[in-house]
């Protein structure tokens, strides 16, 4: 007999002749996972309808709903079609919509000033959902790229994102919002000092009840292309937004950006994009204790509809798996584009 099978031989004998019990000391972690009530009981993480908000697109007209190529089942939708929406909405129990606007090209510029229209489309959307729909919260996006002619966050000056001066026109925008009955502002711009502006402006005008949820943590992400398709900015963009959006690659200086907005005054905070983002979720959650959430942005709905397109996954149970994901990693709920289909599943107890 050559060594190796003399090993073999020794293997096998071992193999057979195992006492499992030996080596867990009896511990058995599957005897709570034996039965669906057990698993049901010690079920540690649950995904509800109030952990959604529901992201939507809004372009003039009426009575449009346009789909958006790069998002499947997703569409573009004008004022009325989006109170539609947000009484569908409201009725599935979801507590928040976003709304982004996709505006005429003629009405974007070099500074982004139709942030500065008090009835510009954004405005219209909140005041008409507000009037029919008014027990559904408003979260609006207060950046100029839906409003400049180059599709940056910012005013950009000599090849520059100026900062000082878009976050004084960020935060007069935010004034404009409010005013139209947003009941949280959220900046998605990542420039320095925008959360202590917005809350000064907001405050000075007498919007103290109005919150703040800041895109604290914004990474320079690859998953963000169909949303510029959605809002009509990406055969604008120059450049990339990386002088002004974190680099993937730094955990501690998201944390460290996320304590600022926490010091200005953010009443919460949101992780972006979200999934390749969970470490970022569980650290400021368990450092700053706000409430916390996820953006589960446009690239990160597509891919997982592609693949469900291509029969590669189920994109079904995909989407349920990567939203309870978000709420083991900390966060106390999702901006998600599946938010209908997702509230649609729990209410018939798949959740
Ligand atoms: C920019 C903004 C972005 C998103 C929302 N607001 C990113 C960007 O265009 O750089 C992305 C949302 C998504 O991808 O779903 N203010």
């Amino acid at each position: 007999m050559g060594e190796n099978s003399r090993n073999t031989a020794a293997g096998l004998k071992v193999a057979a002749e195992i006492d499992v019990d030996e080596i867990t000391g009896h511990r058995r972690m599957r005897r709570s996972r034996g039965a669906d009530w057990s698993r049901r009981m010690v079920r540690e993480t649950r995904l509800t309808v109030d952990d959604l908000i529901w992201p939507i697109f809004i372009i003039p007209g009426t009575n449009i709903l346009e789909p958006i190529d790069a998002m499947p089942g997703v569409n573009r939708m004008t004022v009325d079609k989006a109170v539609e929406a947000a009484k569908m909405a409201a009725d599935l129990g979801i507590p928040a919509l976003a709304t982004f606007p996709n505006v005429e090209m003629e009405k974007r510029d070099e500074t982004g000033s139709h942030i500065l229209e008090p009835d510009n489309l954004i405005n219209q959307t909140t005041r008409a959902i507000k009037k029919a729909v008014p027990n559904i919260g408003i979260i609006t996006d207060v950046a100029l790229d839906p409003f400049t002619s180059h599709g940056h966050d910012g005013i950009l000056r000599d090849g520059e994102i100026v900062n000082d001066e878009t976050v004084r026109q960020i935060a007069a925008g935010a004034v404009h919002q409010a005013d139209a009955g947003a009941d949280i502002i959220s900046p998605s711009d990542m420039m320095d000092g925008r959360i202590g502006a917005i809350r000064r402006a907001l405050d000075a005008a007498g919007h103290q009840s109005v919150s703040i949820m800041s895109y604290a943590t914004k990474f320079a992400s690859a998953c963000y292309g169909p949303y510029r398709e959605a809002i009509g900015t990406s055969g604008l963009l120059k450049g990339d937004k990386r002088t002004y959006y974190l680099d993937p690659s730094n955990a501690m200086e998201a944390i460290r950006d996320a304590g600022l907005d926490v010091e200005e005054g953010a009443d919460m905070l949101m992780v972006k994009p979200g999934m390749v983002y969970l470490d970022i979720c569980r650290a400021l959650k368990d450092t700053y204790g706000l409430p916390t959430f996820a953006y589960q942005v446009s690239g990160e709905y597509s891919m997982i509809k592609a693949g469900h397109a291509a029969g590669y996954i189920d994109g079904e149970r995909i989407m349920m798996e990567k939203l309870l994901a978000f709420k083991r990693a900390g966060c106390d709920g999702i901006l998600t584009y599946f938010a209908p289909e997702a509230a649609k599943l729990i209410a018939k107890g798949l959740g």
